[in-house]
């Protein structure tokens, strides 16, 4: 271990499912000079094929399995400590899909992101590629924002976009969304473990002014 692992960034990440963007943000840690490190990986399904990737990896996982928990407050309560036991300074949501409490989103105001599969604000929620593919829209992507207690809603950092094809589906929407997070977020997260990116009060900050606009890489 270098001597500067000894005080990077602690990212914890959470994932529900097939963990691309986890596996994405597995590599770029791993490179040389990266300025975080993940130290867990959390999922609330036991069976999440994430779990075994960051098993692979030789990451920490755990697991807090919503079914077992009789209300949301209960979850959530259980998920934070779980959290807290790696004292971690960013959490990253990577397709975790759950709606989170007021008061766990609160208690990590400023230190986690999420990622989403449409150019927020249009379509929070679930089936974003096929809403898009429903409202005709030309333009589709994928967005990185602070998470705040408006579900999809909080501050957006970045957003990248890509044109719709006539022949796109859903399926190709998705993965053709998903090659665009990859690029996105290991940049997003290395910009928050460098200290450049902040939440302050509701405003995105970057090298300490407010951000006037989402960054946006453009297909
Ligand atoms: C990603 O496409 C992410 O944008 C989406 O889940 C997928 C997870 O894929 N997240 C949401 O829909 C959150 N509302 P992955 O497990 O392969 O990273």
């Amino acid at each position: 271990m270098m001597a500067s692992d000894l005080t990077a960034p602690r990212i914890l990440v959470l994932a529900s499912g097939t963990g691309t963007n986890l596996q994405s943000l597995i590599e770029a840690t791993k490179s040389q000079g990266f300025p975080g490190e993940i130290v867990a990986v959390g999922s609330n399904r036991p069976k999440a094929p994430a779990l075994g990737l960051a098993s692979q990896a030789g990451i920490e996982t755990f697991v807090v399995d919503h079914t077992q928990y009789k209300t949301r407050q209960d979850f959530d309560g259980m998920l934070r400590a779980e959290i807290n036991r790696y004292a971690p300074d960013l959490i990253v949501m990577a397709g975790f899909m759950r709606i989170l409490t007021t008061e766990f989103v609160r208690a990590f105001h400023g230190r986690m992101l999420n990622i989403h599969p449409s150019l927020l604000p249009k379509y929070p929620g679930l089936g974003t590629h096929r809403r898009a593919l429903a409202a005709g829209d030309r333009l589709h992507g994928v967005t990185i924002h602070f998470v705040t207690e408006e579900l999809d809603g909080g501050p957006i950092v970045a957003q990248a976009d890509l044109t719709i094809d006539p022949d796109d589906t859903a399926e190709t929407l998705a993965r053709r969304v998903q090659e665009k997070e990859h690029l996105l977020y290991p940049i997003v997260v290395r910009w928050f473990c460098e200290g450049r990116l902040q939440l302050a009060g509701n405003e995105v900050r970057f090298d300490g002014a407010p951000l006037p606009t989402p960054f946006y890489l453009e297909d």
